[in-house]
């Protein structure tokens, strides 16, 4: 247990709002609304930590919504400890519903986090955090802010069953939209199965982004250890949100922040962790962009380097074949990291909320199935972290070695001289709804080699970046049993997708990227062994494509719907930094450097 000085009653932040003698009236227009709902003024003069509860449950967020009840047993921690809490709405965002993407949410509710962490009297915070961007929004807020911060997961739902099969979210629908297009089932059974993954609240149950976002808050210490993935329902969920609150009170005496938290070994932790769990492909554009707001360095050569190397022990869809209430029983996190840090592959001296080190916090958590969570000698798949592939058309793109299926292998990377490296032709798609009007045109002559191309899908093009690189083939093609082809794109794809895409490219076709010189008929090499995706044409050929879209203005993408999509267009950073707003970047451990005024 690390030694912490404990600060004093006066050096509490909410001091400044709610007991500050040399401006009377100012304290009293900040105390006397709210004691108009029954807080009373011992509550907010007698120097008790004030707790901010950051919900991002509501009607519209339903992978958080239990958030809503889950948090009474974070107050009673709260109360317990000694603080005193004060709910307040994360602006919602849920993956499935939102248009055109969640994602172009995730840096509006951090903007939203971090003016009410900064501008209220809030000595501590829980972050509660379920669905995929809730949680990077959260921590990006917590490292920017740097009050003493905890993160609350809402927990994985319980398995999806149909009969004795395990229905997972999101993984079941990339399936059954290739059922449906190959004419097995219809549309009224599509939807019957698609609901089968969701039996109970609760986010996602594959290790989808979720899944993944809520293990890394664990991994970079900023969750108690062991929470991230209780099942929603358990009673060891509300059990944890207990236990949350009591301790964020301490945290709060005992000065401990985000930025003493998120130091370069925790960044590491998460990237190796990521790999042994077959995590999303959108993790590192969250753990980038949580990195860039503490201050740390961190690229997608880093996560090439520390990551790729590391096998997948987590035998949970999309990469494995189990779900996320296995996961739990099998040991959760904490055995995985058990096994990584025998293997030492671990910074164990990384601090967590609890106060100890991650290396403390494993003692005696080794797995309990081996079937679910493998040993680090007995993997299910080696060197099973991202690639950070490079060439004559991007600066960076990921590929997600862990999903690379047999008959991946088997039809793409088959040439026993070259056994990592393809070759194919390109047809190439401006945005999903190009893709949807044209994958079934014959005209376009797709077969079994060719690689499906997706641009004006990042951060610019498609506000947000839009999850849309995994691309079904055609429907002639699934009828023949090619269910999948190598994918190329500047979007992402869904974390609970197990395509082997080759995606996040940056920078995109919007701003200067190459993919906006590719032209249907090119041809494309893929070389994992070398890192590389080139373009086999002449130099002088992309030269003069350069400039004749130069001379076009550029590569056309639709134009903004609303304000925040304008404004957010105008500052976003590439998603290999993270998608972060550019501006915003240069703030750091506001709370302290900025104090209340
Ligand atoms: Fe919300 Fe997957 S859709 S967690
Ligand atoms: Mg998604």
């Amino acid at each position: 247990m690390a030694n912490f000085q404990q600060i004093t009653p006066e050096q509490l932040r909410s001091r400044y709002w709610f007991d500050n003698p040399d401006h009377p009236g100012t304290t009293a227009l900040c105390i006397e609304r709210y004691l108009n709902y029954g807080m009373t003024l011992d509550e907010l003069t007698s120097g008790k930590p004030i707790i901010g509860i950051c919900q991002s449950g509501s009607d519209l967020t339903p992978c958080n919504r239990h958030h809503i009840d889950l948090v009474k047993r974070v107050k009673d921690g709260i109360r317990a400890a000694g603080g005193v809490p004060f709910e307040f709405p994360m602006h919602p965002i849920h993956e499935n519903v939102r248009r055109p993407t969640a994602a172009l949410d995730r840096n509006l509710a951090y903007l939203g986090i971090v003016e009410v962490l900064h501008g209220y009297p809030l000595d501590g915070v829980v972050l509660t955090t379920g669905c995929d961007k809730t949680t990077p929004a959260a921590l990006m807020a917590a490292a920017t802010v740097n009050i003493p911060a905890i993160v609350l997961s809402g927990g994985p739902m319980l398995n999806g069953w149909r009969g004795a099969e395990r229905v997972g979210s999101g993984t079941i629908i990339w399936e059954l939209r290739k059922r449906l297009a190959a004419g097995d089932i219809d549309y009224a059974e599509f939807l019957s199965r698609a609901s089968d993954s969701a039996p109970s609240i609760g986010h996602c149950n594959t290790m989808g982004t979720a899944s993944t976002m809520n293990s890394m808050a664990e991994v970079l210490g900023m969750s108690l250890p062991g929470s991230a993935v209780i099942p929603a329902p358990y009673k060891e969920r509300a059990m944890v949100a207990y236990d949350t609150g009591t301790r964020i009170v301490d945290m709060v005496w005992e000065d401990v922040r985000p930025l003493d938290i998120l130091t370069r070994e925790a960044f590491e932790n998460a990237i190796v962790a990521c790999s042994a769990l077959g995590g999303s492909s959108n993790a590192p554009v969250h753990i980038n962009a949580i990195a860039r707001h503490a201050g740390i360095e961190l690229d997608n050569d880093d996560w090439q380097r520390l990551g790729h190397q590391i096998p997948l022990l987590a035998n949970v869809m999309p990469a494995g074949a189990f779900l996320c209430e296995e996961f739990y029983r099998a040991g959760g996190v904490p055995a995985i990291l058990h096994e990584l840090h025998t293997a030492g592959k671990l910074h164990g001296g990384a601090l967590t909320v609890n106060g100890r080190s991650i290396g403390d916090n494993l003692q005696g958590r080794e797995t309990q199935d081996t079937d679910v969570i493998c040993r680090y000698a007995d993997p299910l798949v080696e060197h099973a972290g991202f690639l950070n592939l490079k060439g004559n058309l991007f600066d960076s793109a990921l590929m997600k070695t862990s999903v690379i299926s047999r008959d991946f292998r088997e039809r793409f990377l088959n040439d026993p001289n070259d056994p990592e490296a393809f070759e194919g032709k390109v047809v190439v798609f401006d945005g999903s709804e190009d893709y949807h009007a044209r994958i079934d045109d014959p005209a376009l002559n797709i077969d079994a080699r060719t690689i499906l191309v997706m641009r004006g899908a990042g951060p610019v093009g498609h506000p947000g970046g839009a999850e849309v690189v995994n691309m079904q083939p055609p429907e002639a093609l699934i009828k023949q049993g090619i269910e999948s082809l190598p994918c190329l794109g500047d979007g992402r794809q869904s974390g609970t997708s197990g395509s082997p895409s080759i995606l996040n490219a940056s920078p995109e076709a919007a701003t200067g990227g190459g993919l906006a010189l590719l032209e249907s008929g090119d041809r494309l090499r893929v070389d994992l062994k070398r890192g590389e995706v080139q373009l086999l044409i002449d130099d002088s050929e992309l030269v003069a494509r350069r400039e004749r879209l130069a001379q076009q203005g550029g590569y056309r993408y639709p134009g903004h719907q609303t304000p925040w999509q304008e404004i957010q267009r105008s500052m976003v950073e590439p998603l290999d930094r993270g998608m972060t707003l550019e501006p915003a970047s240069k703030y750091r451990d506001v709370a302290r450097q900025h104090p209340p005024r």
